[in-house]
């Protein structure tokens, strides 16, 4: 864990805005496409450390031309959302978490790390301050989206002496406009997502501009999103944005929900993939199941396939939950992922996207997960 450097949330000043927005109807939330009000931003430079954070009215950057993001890719971010309860009462979903991996992934690029529970106060007043913004409803939340970026004006290279954090809100609805409907995938074998030893285990946005354009050839050909794979043996490792688990009978008979280890670099410490393994662990478990972090390749898919032993394989990420997969491309064959008869979901995703809102919506109250703001 790196050193965290003091930042302060009792100092936070508000200034609301004279012109609030008039909010959206549900029907009418794109994912990411509507902001809330405010923002929070929070200025450090090297001499002084993190300033007071501000909560300000939404508003445009202005940065010189030379600012090191632009250039060097400076940027990590994170994504959270806050949901409301039957109470009307609003929470924040495993926050820790993601302030914990926001600082890892700071730390990645050298850019200054925070304390992340006075992060996570400060957020939790912005929440607060634009509140009306939080939708109600299942499926409905306000995603938020911590931004750390380098503020240094210079060409040359070398550690940021400046940097912004901010945190912007997007009321959403389901991820997808097809809502809790099975995707297909196209295995992606022409290009590698992340290599051990690399970033792909941080939240940065240079990972994510590279996966746009496997995306838009897996739409081309037909397809919701890309599979990532890695290496010659063509270990499963991402789908498209978001963690992937598969759920299969394995050569001992046992069933298993299996996903990618994040020991060597290549995987996002997801927290709905962590979620999932902890309710797998808790609630699967006590039922007969395996339940791993371990590598598994392409191969042993398909052979899991031909043999009736493939049960079900699904993405996890904060934008859906959990995403169903009813199909893969792989080496010139589509391979079929069960479903439950009439259902766009197997019975793991479905169960697991269940337990997962429960907790968020605070319908069930798991280890402090979801917190009131
Ligand atoms: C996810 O939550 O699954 C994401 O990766 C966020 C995406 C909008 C970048």
């Amino acid at each position: 864990t790196p050193a965290l450097q003091p930042l302060s949330a009792a100092k936070l000043t508000i200034e609301k805005t004279a012109d609030p927005k008039p909010l959206k109807e549900p029907h009418e939330l794109v994912f990411g496409h509507t902001f809330t009000d405010h923002m929070l931003a929070i200025e450090w430079n090297s001499e002084t450390g993190w300033d007071a954070p501000k909560i300000t009215p939404y508003q445009n950057l202005s940065l010189d031309p030379a600012t090191c993001v632009f250039h060097y890719g400076f940027e990590c971010f994170e994504g959270m959302k806050a949901y409301k309860d039957a109470n009307g009462d609003t929470r924040i979903f495993r926050g820790d978490r993601n302030m914990s991996r926001f600082n890892n992934s700071a730390t990645r690029i050298a850019l200054p790390t925070f304390d992340g529970e006075e992060l996570l106060k400060a957020i939790a007043e912005f929440v607060k301050v634009d509140d009306r913004w939080v939708p109600r409803g299942q499926g409905y939340s306000l995603y938020l989206r911590p931004t750390l970026i380098g503020t240094q004006k210079t060409l040359g290279i070398g550690p940021t002496s400046s940097a912004l954090l901010y945190v912007i809100a997007s009321p959403v609805g389901p991820y997808y406009p097809t809502g809790f409907k099975a995707v297909s995938l196209w295995a992606t074998t022409d290009k590698v997502r992340a290599w051990p030893g690399g970033f792909g285990n941080a939240k940065l946005g240079a990972n994510y501009a590279p996966c746009v354009a496997p995306q838009v050839a897996a739409a081309q050909k037909g397809y919701h999103q890309n599979l990532w794979l890695f290496g010659e043996e063509n270990y499963v490792t991402e789908v498209g944005t978001m963690n992937c688990f598969t759920a299969w009978v394995n050569e001992d008979g046992v069933k298993e929900l299996i996903t990618a280890p994040t020991t060597d670099g290549t995987i996002l410490e997801g927290v709905t993939r962590d979620s999932v393994l902890d309710l797998a662990r808790e609630r699967l478990v006590p039922q007969g199941w395996a339940v791993s972090e371990k590598k598994y390749t392409m191969d042993q898919i398909k052979k899991a396939a031909d043999e009736g032993r493939l049960l079900e394989m699904f993405g996890t990420g904060t934008a859906a939950t959990c995403a169903p997969i009813k199909r893969v491309h792989y080496k010139g064959e589509d391979i079929s992922v069960p479903l439950q008869p009439g259902k766009e979901a197997g019975p793991v995703a479905e169960q697991m996207q269940k337990w997962i809102m429960d907790i968020q919506y605070g319908v069930e109250e798991h280890k402090g997960w979801a917190r009131h703001v």
